[in-house]
């Protein structure tokens, strides 16, 4: 199998004064005030249906950037009959002509469509421009370019033969079609989930978040010009429950690929139960979905390490990553050194809209979310358990901004030791230093997730006993690195217990899971 050796898309610094800069400014203010249309893509084309909601920026919540086409139950049964007429050919074509589109897909977003595409995450998602170029740009070209060879290793693992019998392994796409969820926080996992699949030779009905809508008609576009053919990705966005009803009772579903809330998909794994004797194949059921994720520091290790990942880990994407940090255990002989340099760094830290490129953070994506966070913030100032040490301001009037915010509490199990807020606060729990153990066990004790983690500490020891004790409360689990930013290629992304199936975004074993495989053996 001859493709082009995966290599990770270099990160482009946007300078002042750059080209880059300058081309995604100019992206950013063409398309903040263009107010796109973006239609529903069933079968190639373009359906207007007429029921609309509006793209709103979250960082300039007043100013509409779009108007998004809503689907009714009648579009929805449409994008799946395209999907499986498109199966016919899609399924049969040669793996040689699907890799060439979705790494031409990978090339039309690290040159023409960059700017476009990284000014759409801006807009959309209120990402600052090194949040969107990570994201948007090299994310997504990542997992493009390093699927095409996972695929590439699939196919070449084959069984022995022997003179008298040939055995081979063909790695038939799923019979049916394979329902996409995506999530606001993440273009490149709004690309990544349908090209995956649809490169395994899968037809797919794709359903974007509404917080997304801008930047994931530029990924459609993308495929479209690539070559994706009509109907292989139908972009659908609709009422959630009414589309997933729609899609689970379908003789055809074959498999979902997911990433969101852990109680939509805990909901679609009952739907698809209730409904097993309707399918024609067992689904396959792929979910990422929320976390909980832990900073533990030993007595040993470096502060300014623990401080700069609780800072990055946790305030970086305004806390918008599922991965992002927000429980720390830090000895109490540490925490006032570590404080002292979390605060210089959130005192650094400029907040506002993304134009203006010198912010760290900016907005989250939308009221509900703004409500929800703030609320565990006020809680915190009340209660005797709590206390806010760092941020813990807002403002919502223009954009829906939050301080980069640090509580303290005495209770290891207060509730934003447990409850995901998906936002810039973390919790803080100081501890003895000598219960480092014990403090290991109330790591695995206080969440339900188990995304990501990390530990510091010099002393092996005690990095040694903290892989064994937290074995099961991370599927990415960092030695003294912050729990944030896997790369495609280098660590496959994905977490156990309610945090997901663990099928390891950007790796062999996400794509095994969008084949059926058929084992021939031919005897001479
Ligand atoms: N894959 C992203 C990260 O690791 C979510 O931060």
């Amino acid at each position: 199998f001859n493709v082009p050796v995966a290599v990770n898309e270099p990160i482009k610094s946007y300078e002042p004064g750059s080209k880059e800069r300058e081309e995604v400014l100019a992206a950013y203010s063409e398309l903040f005030n263009a107010n796109t249309e973006i239609p529903l893509f069933i079968n190639g084309k373009e359906i207007k249906t007429g029921t609309t909601g509006t793209v709103r920026p979250p960082h300039d919540h007043q100013h509409s950037a779009g108007t998004y086409h809503i689907a009714g139950k009648d579009e929805v049964q449409q994008a799946i009959a395209a999907a499986l007429e498109a199966r016919k050919e899609w399924s049969q074509m040669s793996w040689e002509n699907r890799a060439g589109i979705f790494l031409k897909a990978a090339e039309l977003i690290a040159g023409p469509y960059r700017a476009k595409i990284n000014a759409a995450t801006m807009i959309n998602q209120s990402k600052t421009i090194y949040q969107a170029e990570i994201d948007s740009a090299c994310e997504l070209i990542d997992f493009l370019r390093f699927n095409v060879e996972y695929m590439t290793e699939i196919y070449s693992e084959q069984p022995e033969s022997t003179s008298g019998a040939w055995n081979r392994l063909e790695y038939r796409p799923l019979e049916g079609f394979v329902y996409c969820v995506t999530p606001f926080n993440f273009t490149a996992i709004a690309g990544n989930l349908p090209a995956s699949a649809a490169l395994m030779g899968n037809v797919t009905v794709w359903k974007p978040s509404d917080h997304q809508m801008l930047s994931a008609k530029v990924v459609m576009d993308v495929f479209r010009e690539a070559g994706v053919p009509d109907g292989v990705i139908n972009m659908v966005n609709a009422d959630p429950v009414m589309m997933t009803e729609e899609v689970l009772t379908h003789p055809d579903f074959a498999g979902i690929h997911f990433t969101g809330s852990t109680g939509v998909f805990k909901s679609i794994w009952g739907q698809i139960g209730a409904n097993i004797n309707t399918y024609k194949t067992y689904p396959r059921i792929v979910g990422e979905t929320g976390g909980k994720d832990f900073i533990v520091a030993h007595k040993s290790a470096i502060p300014q390490q623990v401080a700069t990942a609780i800072s990055r880990g946790a305030f970086e994407f305004q806390g918008q990553k599922c991965s992002a940090a927000s429980r720390a255990y830090i000895p109490r002989s540490m925490w006032p050194e570590v404080e002292k340099l979390v605060r210089q760094d959130c005192d650094s830290f400029k907040m506002g809209s993304p134009e203006d490129m010198s912010n760290f953070i900016t907005a989250v994506i939308h009221e509900g979310s703004f409500d929800k966070i703030t609320s565990y913030i006020d809680q915190a100032k009340k209660d005797s358990n709590a206390e806010v040490i760092i941020g813990g301001n807002y403002d919502k009037s223009k954009g829906y901004f939050i301080d980069p915010t640090v509580i303290v509490t005495t209770d290891p199990k207060y509730p934003t030791m447990e409850t995901e807020l998906f936002g810039p606060v973390i919790t803080v729990y100081v501890y003895e230093d000598e219960d480092f153990e014990a403090t290991l066990k109330l790591v695995d004790s206080t969440s339900e997730y188990a995304l990501t983690g990390a530990v510091f500490s010099q002393d092996r020891y005690a990095l040694g006993t903290a892989v064994k004790a937290l074995e099961n409360c991370a599927g990415n689990f960092y030695l003294n690195d912050k729990p944030t930013g896997a790369v495609v290629g280098q660590q496959p992304f994905g977490g156990a217990r309610a945090s997901g199936t663990n099928d390891k975004a950007g790796s062999k074993l996400n794509l095994l899971r969008w084949v059926s495989p058929r084992m021939i053996k031919e005897t001479f």
